[in-house]
This record gives structure tokens, C-alpha cells and sequence, in this order.
């Protein structure tokens, strides 16, 4: 089984989830489908698909105006939870420590955290796509973590931008992550490809090795872009 996470991040409203809900749970899925909506968006129900948030806060509780914790989504019906999107690293620089409490806080209301790694395009040119990745999984990751964490291969780069990486590129990263979870004792973890993923890239991309799902964010906005991503995945 794969991943279709699909990231809705500042867009879509209540009617167009509905619609969207209606119109997957008329599918037969193999894979997990995850829609990470806006808070405000989350409570609806659905057959194939399970919701997400795209943050949480770092606290427990408190006087923290504007935030929401990890047992409120919880209770709003999240089952995963998309931390240190590089969206918030670059606009609320987020830090890996941050993005490790934040999975941790996730962790402890049951919430699966969906941590994102990805080098940005001046790393990349220096040469510097493995140490970054490397160091960002290290240090994202909460510690004594035994399962229930999906990474995200994101380069920052290529988000938006309508463009992906080779599949070498591709593959090169998903190994460099899939070796140090495995040497932080976490083989099996999900490492999702996300950045530019649509309906006519989508096949190829799942079948590099250790990819094992996606994180859609444009195409992921209309049943009619996201329906076949969902169905081209095996
Ligand atoms: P994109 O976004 O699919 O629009 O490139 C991916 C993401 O930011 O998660």
C-alpha cells in the first residue's frame, strides 16, 4: 500500500471538499489517500479518505494566541499532520528543533506527523543535497520515535514550480533517507516524493525505489487532477 496525500495548503473552501469527499468515495482506492486541509476545513467525514492538518503547535496548551494543539486536531479529526512543510521553515523559519516538537506533540495525541526534508536550490548547486537531507532527517525526527512517522522528500526547488527531479535525483535522496532511518533504527518508514507530482508523472515516480507515495499540492486541489493521481498509483 501507498500513500496520496494530497496538501491543500491556503486553498479550497467547505463546498469543494464535499465535493471532492463525494466523488473519492465513489472510488475503490488500493492505496491510503490523506487530504491535508485548512483547520477550519477538518470534521467532515469519508469512506476513503483520512484527514490531515498542515500544522500543529509546538505547545502542549496555553497562552499561545493562534495556535492549535495537537489534541484539538485530534478531536477535529486528524489523523496525520504535515510538520515542517518547507513553506513553514521558510516563512515562519521553522527549525528542525521545532519541527521535532511539533512531530512529538503530534505523536502524543495519536496524530501521525508527516515530516518534511528538502534541500533548496543554492544547496543543491553546492553540492550540498545529501548533508542537508541527512541533517534534516536526523534532527527533524523525535527521538525514541518506533513507528507511526512518513517522511516527505520535498525539494524546495521544484515545489510549485512545475518541475521535478530526474529519477535519479529522485531515487539518489530516497536512499541517502531511507539509509539513516535505517541507521536510526526506523527501517520501514514511509518516505513520501512531493513537489510538482501530477497525473502524467505520477506512475513513474511511485515506481522508483523507495518511493513510497506522494504529497500532491496543486493537483490535489480538484477531483478532476487528483482522481487519476490517486488511480495511477500501485
Ligand atoms: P506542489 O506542492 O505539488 O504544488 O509542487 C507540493 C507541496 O508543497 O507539498
Amino acid at each position: 500500500m501507498k500513500f496520496v496525500v494530497g496538501n491543500w495548503k491556503m486553498n479550497g473552501s467547505r463546498e469543494i471538499l464535499r465535493e471532492m469527499i463525494r466523488q473519492i468515495d465513489g472510488l475503490r482506492p488500493e492505496n491510503r489517500v490523506v487530504l491535508c486541509v485548512p483547520f477550519t476545513l477538518l470534521g467532515e467525514k469519508s469512506t476513503n479518505i483520512a484527514f490531515g492538518a498542515q500544522d500543529v503547535s509546538s505547545h502542549e496548551r496555553g497562552a499561545y494566541t493562534g495556535e492549535v494543539s495537537a489534541t484539538m486536531l485530534s478531536e477535529a479529526g486528524a489523523k496525520y499532520v504535515i510538520v515542517g512543510h518547507s513553506e513553514r521553515r521558510m516563512y515562519h523559519d521553522e527549525t528542525n528543533d521545532i519541527v521535532r516538537e511539533k512531530a512529538m506533540r503530534a505523536l502524543e495525541s495519536g496524530i501521525t506527523p508527516i515530516i518534511c526534508v528538502g534541500e533548496t536550490m543554492d544547496e543543491k548547486r553546492a553540492g550540498k543535497t545529501i548533508d542537508v537531507i541527512t541533517s534534516m532527517v536526523r534532527e527533524s525526527l523525535p527521538t525514541n520515535v518506533r513507528d507511526d512517522i512518513i517522511i516527505a522528500y520535498e525539494p524546495r526547488w521544484a515545489i510549485g514550480a512545475g518541475i521535478t527531479p530526474t529519477a535519479d535525483e529522485i531515487a539518489g535522496a530516497h536512499r541517502v533517507i531511507a539509509d539513516t532511518l535505517s541507521y536510526m533504527g526506523l527501517d520501514g518508514t514511509p518516505i513520501l516524493y512531493g513537489a510538482s507530482v501530477n497525473a502524467a508523472n505520477v506512475g513513474d515516480i511511485v515506481a522508483i525505489r523507495n518511493v513510497d507515495g506522494v504529497l500532491v499540492g496543486g493537483a490535489s486541489l480538484k477531483p478532476e487532477e487528483f482522481i487519476p493521481i490517486i488511480q495511477s498509483v500501485k
